[in-house]
């Protein structure tokens, strides 16, 4: 039986996460999986009470017992301010567990969901191959007079070409599988040339090996641009770990909105990280307005990671027919409230 680790964590993650949770256990009841679903009570309030984020022995615990992790989302402005309990466990999980992939799809479920004008579900229709596991985000830098006019704060840019490298492939290969004929690579080598020349280089390599898919590289301003003017274009988008966070929110846009976006960090052959694109929305949080969508969406990754993408595309076509429906929250122009969009779905999903 498969172990998860469920995070609600911070804010909205409590809220969209019973949700999620409820739709995996509609659409695993009777189907022959069985969840063994074990709650991790990571987040602020723990951080705030006790000064613990996560320990190395909890790494181990998922590394050696679990084969997925379902997150909510982590942030508390108002009581961390620093938000280093977020990144401890959530860079955390996707540092030490090696998550490289940050797989982010950009997929629109119904024509009326994109503000882009005259453009419809054949044009937007790609994924995000995120990099998870370096660039600015591996925290290696400093500060130096610190509070005087002088300061210097200095954020390391870490790029290797294994980190590259296996990013590009995982690409393509799932370009490949998936019937996919063009990857873009994106950067920003004519102002950063040290990482953008070793993307480029790694990146014409690796696509010398897929003759069957067209390959380009595009600057990440243009192309920010671009997934917004022509986003038909776009098939699959590969990036560093800044532009892609970027460029994902930018894509939750498209479709949407984050309510709608689900993303998973995966190691091939390894536990899984899976978590909505959104984050814990102080704004919203306690108030039975987020949309639950993105978690049910974000299980349904996980389901795909466990072996059952049958009943991944059960709870993609659930939240499809609830928002053909008008079944939806607010941000989408139903009346529904968070628990109310999960019931909607979970009602699908079981029949009732
Ligand atoms: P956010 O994603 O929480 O919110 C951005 C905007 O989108 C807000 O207006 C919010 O109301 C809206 N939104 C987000 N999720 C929604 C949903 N499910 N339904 C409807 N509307 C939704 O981003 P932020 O405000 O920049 O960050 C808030 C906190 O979350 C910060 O502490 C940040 O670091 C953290 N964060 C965490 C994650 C994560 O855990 N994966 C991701 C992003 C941000
Ligand atoms: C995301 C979030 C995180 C990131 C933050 C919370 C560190 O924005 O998952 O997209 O930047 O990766
Ligand atoms: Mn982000």
């Amino acid at each position: 039986m498969p172990k998860v680790a469920v995070v609600p964590g911070d804010g909205i993650g409590k809220e969209v996460t019973r949700e999620a949770v409820k739709a995996l256990r509609a659409v695993t009841a009777g189907s022959g999986l069985e969840l063994d679903l074990v709650e991790w009570p990571h987040g602020a309030d723990r951080y705030v009470q006790t000064g613990q984020a996560i320990t190395d022995a909890e790494f181990d615990d998922l590394r050696e017992n679990y084969q997925a992790i379902l997150l909510g989302a982590l942030g508390d402005p108002a009581r961390v301010p620093g938000n280093e309990h977020a990144r401890e466990i959530l860079l955390g999980m996707r540092f030490k567990l090696d998550l490289y992939v940050n797989y982010r799809p950009v997929r629109l479920f119904h024509d009326s969901l994109t503000p882009l004008a005259g453009k419809g579900m054949a044009d937007v229709d790609m994924v995000i191959f995120r990099e998870n596991t370096e660039g600015v985000y591996v925290g290696m830098g400093g500060v130096f007079k610190q509070g005087t006019a002088d300061e210097v704060a200095i954020q390391e840019d870490v790029n290797t070409r294994k980190g590259v490298e296996r990013i590009i492939r995982a690409a393509f290969e799932w370009a490949r599988a998936n019937g996919r004929t063009r990857v873009t690579m994106s950067d920003k080598s004519n102002a950063m040339e040290h990482a953008g020349g070793l993307w480029r280089r790694v990146f014409k390599q690796v696509a010398a090996e897929y003759a069957d898919i067209q390959s380009e590289a595009k600057y990440v301003d243009m192309l920010a641009m671009d997934m917004v003017m022509a986003p038909e274009r776009y098939q699959v988008i590969v990036t560093g770990n800044l532009f892609g966070d970027i460029l994902s929110d930018l894509g939750a846009a498209l479709v949407g909105g984050l309510g709608l976006s689900p993303s998973a960090n995966i190691h091939p052959g390894r536990i899984g990280l899976f978590e909505p694109v959104h984050g814990s929305a102080p704004d919203l949080a306690g108030k039975d307005l987020a949309n639950p969508f993105a978690a049910i969406l974000t299980s349904g990754l996980m389901l795909e990671h466990l072996g059952r993408p049958d009943l991944g595309r059960r709870l993609e076509d659930a939240v499809r027919d609830c928002i053909a429906a008008g079944e939806t929250t607010a941000e989408l122009g139903g009346t529904l409230g968070t628990t109310a969009a999960g019931d909607a779905v979970a009602r699908r999903l079981t029949g009732a």
